[in-house]
């Protein structure tokens, strides 16, 4: 009887390989073994077939040409912020990016004799003034993730692209569904898979796309440091997707009423979330993007002291207090964002960051109600 080519164990979700060596049937197949998808040897670290696959699904969802997936999203801003540059290049970076990659501007890429200059996060076809003859790459975080400006991206691209200089954004926050870099001429996009695409807390993964113009010097960078992510990350990433819609839709509408919400709060000063109309570049998330992710933060009218605020977070028991965000859990953490090089709107205030999990609302507004009021 002739062996059926179908697989008796076919399963929804792709397996999972774990490994380091890879197996060759024979001596002639090892010598052939450069072969696409893979190139060179078979080798854990060049990627599990749960990788390529998650990989092909995240370029066809945002638009790009090819992705490339890293251990994490710090990992994933590393590589892009290597790979693009060199020694003697300049490179603008909006003020308003997440802590770590300000970090590795300052003392990684200063190292290798790159320029960093930190614009501001509102910034737009004023980028002009910030250009030098060697500048190379504009690092943009639209909306920032802590304190939520917006950038006219398609200003920025147009300068960009009369003076061919890359563009990268992390796009984190947006998730691949609610912002297409690749639709407004982004070259590269960055996300941290460890958040809203995954989406549970217990992964960490960092996605890299880039259009087709800029993937050869992402390959190039990503193939001889040898990143990949680990299969369970990837795995439990192609999962998130899946549902990535449905939980997207859920965080929106939550985090939109506890907003609006907490605007009608007496104590409350500024509710910080781009799809609100008192947000200041709310028209720019209107014009570009086509929804909300469920992080956002609020100022007080008296920031809470230290004490205070342990009164306000520690009794809390749907917002549980750590760092991160994009999971079904709810979180909160409280920070005085001082790392800006540029005044910033909430300078010197505490702001209080939730990242609306898919509890239910009214429990969540209990809790935050109780928690301000422990304040008064
Ligand atoms: C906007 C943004 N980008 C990148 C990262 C880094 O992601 P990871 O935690 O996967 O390294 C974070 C993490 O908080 C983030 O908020």
């Amino acid at each position: 009887m002739a062996e059926s080519k179908r697989d008796p164990f076919r399963t929804i979700n792709p397996p999972i390989h774990r490994a380091s060596t890879v197996l060759y049937e024979t001596y002639e197949s090892f010598l052939e073994a450069d072969q696409a998808p893979y190139h060179g040897k078979l080798y854990g670290t060049f990627g599990s077939p749960v990788q390529l696959e998650l990989e092909k699904t995240l370029a066809a969802l945002e638009g790009g040409y090819a992705c490339r997936v890293c251990h994490s999203g710090f990992d994933a801003i590393g590589v892009v912020l290597m790979a693009f540059t060199r020694s003697g290049d300049h490179i603008v970076v909006c003020d308003n990016i997440y802590g770590p990659t300000r970090s590795f501007c300052d003392r990684v890429l200063a190292k290798y004799h790159v320029a960093v200059d930190y614009i501001p996060p509102t910034i737009g076809a004023d980028i002009e003034r910030f250009i030098k003859p060697n500048t190379k790459l504009i690092y943009l975080e639209s909306p920032g993730s802590n304190t939520f400006e917006i950038q006219d991206v398609p200003g920025v691209v147009e300068v960009a692209r009369a003076k061919g200089i890359v563009t990268v954004i992390d796009n984190t926050w947006a998730t691949p569904l609610f912002f297409k870099p690749f639709e407004h001429g982004v070259d590269v996009s960055i996300h941290s898979g460890s958040k809203y695409i995954a989406g549970h807390s217990d992964a960490l993964l960092g996605t890299i796309t880039t259009n087709e113009a800029h993937f050869a010097t992402l390959e190039d960078f990503y193939e001889s440091t040898e990143r990949f992510a680990a299969p369970e990350s990837c795995y439990s990433a192609l999962k998130g997707l899946r549902t990535l819609s449905v939980r997207m839709a859920r965080h929106q509408a939550s985090a939109l009423e506890i907003a609006k919400w907490l605007e009608e709060n007496a104590a409350v000063e500024t509710v910080i979330y781009p799809a609100l109309d008192t947000h200041p570049e709310h028209h720019l998330w209107r014009r570009d993007l086509t929804g909300a992710s469920g992080v956002f933060g609020f100022i007080l009218k008296k920031d809470p002291t230290r004490e205070e605020l342990s009164a306000f977070l520690d009794p809390m028991n749907i917002f549980a207090l750590g760092l991160s965000w994009g999971g079904f859990q709810s979180l909160i953490k409280a920070e005085n964002i001082t790392d800006r090089v540029l005044p910033f709107r909430y300078h010197h205030r505490t702001i209080i960051r939730l990242s609306i999990g898919l509890e239910d609302v009214e429990k969540m507004k209990v809790d935050l109600g109780e928690a301000i009021e422990r304040l008064a």
